[in-house]
């Protein structure tokens, strides 16, 4: 697949000033999330992070505003997308405090949970925070988002590709035969069918919101945590050393929020045996487009989130 943006793909440098503009990253403190706050704040954007730990927040502040000094425009909201009552109250806060969103980027996520684990709200805790959490949260800014003629950005991973390879609508919690990789690819999937699915509502409706969706290969980040099996540690250990920067993980997403021209039913992310080097369009798999199974799924959500959402 011939790359757009030329031989070292998609980078930084295409961007200019992006002062006046604001954008809300969920899962910032951390990993790619972080790095995507740091490019964006170096072209002069605001960024409000969305994250569930204050601790963390306050010392990934702290870091930036060595970094970029202390008027540098950054702040968070605490939000834990396990919990919907958190992602409500966040939601909120966002919408009385944030008055134009650029681009919301649904970044955070957690991973190989080893064992079956659920969310207050009851859902398996992979689907819970990566996909419920984020369409509860994409519903209510949503209007925010369209006013600001903005973008939601949905990070994937070539994760949906390597499980069941479709949403098992009759366990999604995964009940009977629990197993991590099953679980977080399903999670995976879901976030990405609903993406492609809000992308054709979005235009259906006649509205302007962009939606993309992207990955970032195989990154070196804090995503592989205690709560894998040790198998899945051992694996991200020995493999790390191929991964690529965290740095360079976040260039799709940020490319996804602020490139002109991109398409629906793309995704983007590195190219190089889609793990590492230059970041432009990959191949989708065309289950992700199953209208059918996105209806579905759109229900499913709107039921479980008690939102009710036409874009
Ligand atoms: N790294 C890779 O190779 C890779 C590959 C494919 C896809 N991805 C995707 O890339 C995205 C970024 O992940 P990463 O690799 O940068 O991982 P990471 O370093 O673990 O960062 C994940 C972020 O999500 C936050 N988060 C986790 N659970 C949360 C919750 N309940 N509520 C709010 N925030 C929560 C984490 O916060 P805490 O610090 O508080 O835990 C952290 O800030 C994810 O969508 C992931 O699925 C990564």
């Amino acid at each position: 697949m011939k790359n757009r943006f030329g031989p070292k793909g998609w980078t930084p440098d295409r961007l200019g000033s992006l002062s006046g503009k604001t954008y809300v990253i969920t899962g910032a403190n951390g990993g790619a999330g972080f790095e995507a706050t740091r490019v964006l704040l170096s072209k002069g954007a605001r960024v409000v992070m969305a994250n569930r730990s204050a601790k963390r927040s306050d010392a990934a502040i702290e870091a930036l505003r060595q970094e970029f000094g202390s008027d540098a425009n950054v702040s968070y909201v605490l939000m834990d997308l396990a919990e919907l009552a958190s992602v409500r109250q966040a939601a909120a806060k966002l919408l009385e405090t944030v008055p134009r969103i650029d681009a919301l980027i649904c970044n955070a996520a957690i991973a190989q949970i080893a064992t079956q684990q659920l969310t207050v709200d009851g859902f398996e805790s992979q689907l819970g925070v990566n996909h419920f959490g984020h369409f509860l949260l994409c519903g209510l800014l949503f209007d925010r988002i369209e006013e600001s003629d903005g973008r939601i950005v949905v990070v994937g991973s070539n994760g949906y590709k390597m499980g069941d390879k479709r949403i098992l609508f009759e366990d999604l919690n995964y009940g009977k035969n629990y197993s991590a990789w099953n679980a977080y690819a399903q999670s995976k999937l879901a976030q990405m069918v609903f993406a492609y699915e809000l992308q054709r509502r979005v235009r259906v409706a006649g509205k302007n919101t962009q939606v993309h969706v992207c990955h970032p290969g195989a990154s070196r980040t804090g995503l592989i945590r205690d709560t894998a099996g040790r198998t899945t540690r051992v694996l991200a250990t020995l493999l790390s050393p191929m991964a690529q920067s965290a740095e360079r993980g976040s260039w799709p997403e940020v490319m996804c929020a602020t490139e002109a021209g991109l398409q629906p039913e793309k995704y983007y992310g590195p190219t190089r045996f889609e793990m590492v080097g230059p970041v432009g369009e990959c191949p989708l798999e065309a289950f992700v487009l199953d209208p059918e199974q996105a209806a579905r799924l759109w229900s499913v959500s709107e039921e479980k989130t008690a939102l009710s959402w036409s874009p």
